[in-house]
């Protein structure tokens, strides 16, 4: 029996058939993954099992009986949980209070009050540490959701489905943002969950996780669901060639780097971060042209903080950043962009699109003002649009069409506007911090290329990346940060998983 089904499920978006007549069904106590390259429809899917958008047409079932969700509210009298990938969490409010929000019980104190409901604090918050407890998901009930790391969050998240009585529960690509031992926490909480009859449906990218938790695999392919395999019935490049329709090259080749001029000097950087603390401590590095610098780090470790100082979001405390001999210590992001620099930020829907432009004015968003794209203060719409004519398919953006607004593209075709655009403009230096998360895994390969390719032609690179099979796969040199310094470098030769794994945990 299954405890939640899609039968012939179809989603049609102006323009877009998302779900094509999608079969689906999750038994009780299995971990159902979902794969398929970015657009394939899995968000979709997942946004219809849990009532946020309705069918065009077709059927969902609970326990064999068929259900019409109108909102999440009627899913989640159903059993259903979802765990969104950009968490939905009020951050001033404590992890009990966004735990009840919206379920809160009231009781009467006393006459005095009658009528007046009082918030029950008392009763949630015990009810909040028996499901922590039960499923080893280690969260303070009165710690500021706002203080939180996002692993916590995350829990705060599982916690507040629990809450509400989920069986089932779907995770739209929960460890994308994870460190590895978040990961590893991650999936314990979910055999403690599936070990209770619970199940969970879980979206990811990345083939080494899927083939550690699950049960069941789907694999949906331009919207339709092109079939379903057990872990031991499959390996990595099958389940890349299912997804991408073709096979794919799990590793980039590259020549030996040609290292040019230097591009991006740092010299003993200090930062600060919102609360004070020194976040970045002391960095000295150089990025020369030609080559590609990783660095690894257990996410945290103050590469975000650095990253931001670099790209002109954040002010030194003390140091200098230079390019091409150029001080650019603290200099404005657009000084900081027409010296060359281009950048691929970590979190793309707050720094990295406008979600309500089209996809064309994305794609020009840091060049708009300059020829061909302004003359005077006039824009110049049909040098913006041939742009993205152009950048579209090169990059294979989906859908293909330059007016589509960015809010409505799948994860990883968000990522693909901004690689492009930054990749596109003629930067001599590319800071990419985490440029493959949410993407797939043909798209990682082209990516991948794009980078290898372009700093062959002599770009430097800056690469962060919390995946060290990626600062494997593409650096020529390897920085190890760890609470705010950088405490080794080496050339590639020199990296092993194992060494860099120790020194990420501060083992020198
Ligand atoms: N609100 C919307 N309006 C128009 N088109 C949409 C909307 N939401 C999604 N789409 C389109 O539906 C298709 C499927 O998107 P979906 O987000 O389900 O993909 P996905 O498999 O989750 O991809 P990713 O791995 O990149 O997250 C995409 O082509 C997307 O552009
Ligand atoms: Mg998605």
């Amino acid at each position: 029996m299954a405890i939640l089904a899609a039968h012939n499920l179809t989603k049609q978006f102006p323009g877009v058939l998302a779900n094509d007549r999608v079969n689906f069904d999750l038994e009780p106590g299995e971990v159902h993954v979902l794969l398929g390259e970015n657009g394939a429809g899995k968000t979709t899917l997942m946004n219809m099992l849990y009532g946020l958008i309705s069918p065009t047409s077709g059927e969902i079932q609970v326990n064999d009986q068929a259900v019409h969700f109108t909102s999440p509210n009627d899913a989640i009298k159903q059993g259903i949980g979802m765990v969104h990938q950009h968490f939905m969490l009020v951050p001033v409010f404590t992890v009990t209070e966004n735990i009840v929000l919206g379920v809160e019980q009231t009781k009467k104190r006393s006459s005095w009050f009658r009528g007046l409901g009082v918030l029950d604090r008392t009763s949630p918050e015990a009810k909040i540490r028996e499901l922590a407890e039960k499923f080893s998901l280690k969260v303070d009930p009165r710690a500021l959701v706002g203080d939180l790391p996002v692993g916590i969050q995350q829990k705060v998240e599982i916690i507040k489905a629990l809450y509400r009585g989920a069986q089932v529960l779907i995770m739209d690509e929960p460890t994308a943002v994870l460190t590895p031992q978040e990961a590893t926490e991650l999936f314990e909480v979910i055999h403690a969950l599936t070990a209770q009859g619970m199940a969970a449906i879980l979206i990811t990218h990345k083939l080494k996780e899927v083939m550690a938790i699950a049960d069941r695999i789907s694999v949906m392919h331009q919207g339709r669901m092109v079939g379903t395999v057990t872990p031991d019935a499959t390996d990595e490049s099958q389940l890349a060639e299912m997804m991408v329709g073709r096979k794919v090259i799990l590793q980039v080749e590259k020549a030996l780097a040609q290292p040019g001029a230097a591009l991006l000097t740092i010299e003993n950087l200090t930062v600060i971060d919102d609360r004070q603390q020194q976040v970045v401590s002391g960095v000295s590095l150089t990025v020369q042209a030609g080559e590609i610098l990783g660095i690894a780090g257990v996410q945290g470790n103050g590469q975000t903080e650095l990253v931001e100082t670099i790209t002109g979001l954040r002010t030194a405390r003390t140091g200098t950043v230079r390019m091409l001999g150029e001080d650019l210590t603290n200099a404005p992001p657009r000084k900081i962009i027409e010296a060359g620099v281009g950048h691929i930020p970590e979190d793309r829907e707050k720094h990295g699109l406008v979600k309500n432009y089209f996809l064309s004015d994305n794609m020009a968003l840091c060049t708009y003002y300059q020829e061909p794209f302004a003359q005077g203060v006039v824009l110049q719409q049909p040098a913006i649009q041939a742009q993205a004519d152009r950048l579209i398919p090169a990059f294979d953006v989906r859908p293909a069409n330059p007016t589509a607004t960015a809010g409505t593209l799948s994860g990883g075709n968000k990522q693909k506007v901004i690689i492009a655009r930054e990749m596109s403009r003629g930067a001599k230096l590319l800071i990419a911090a985490q440029p493959t998360r949410g993407v797939d895994v043909g798209s990682i390969e082209f990516i991948h290329q794009h980078i290898v390719t372009a700093r062959e032609a002599g770009l430097g690179v800056l690469l962060i990346s919390a995946e060290l099979d990626e600062i494997l796969a593409l650096s020529d040199r390897v920085a190890v940060m760890f609470q705010g310094s950088i405490i080794a470098t080496m050339p590639i030769e020199e990296a092993t998983r194992e060494k860099l794994g120790l020194l990420m945990a501060g083992v020198k």
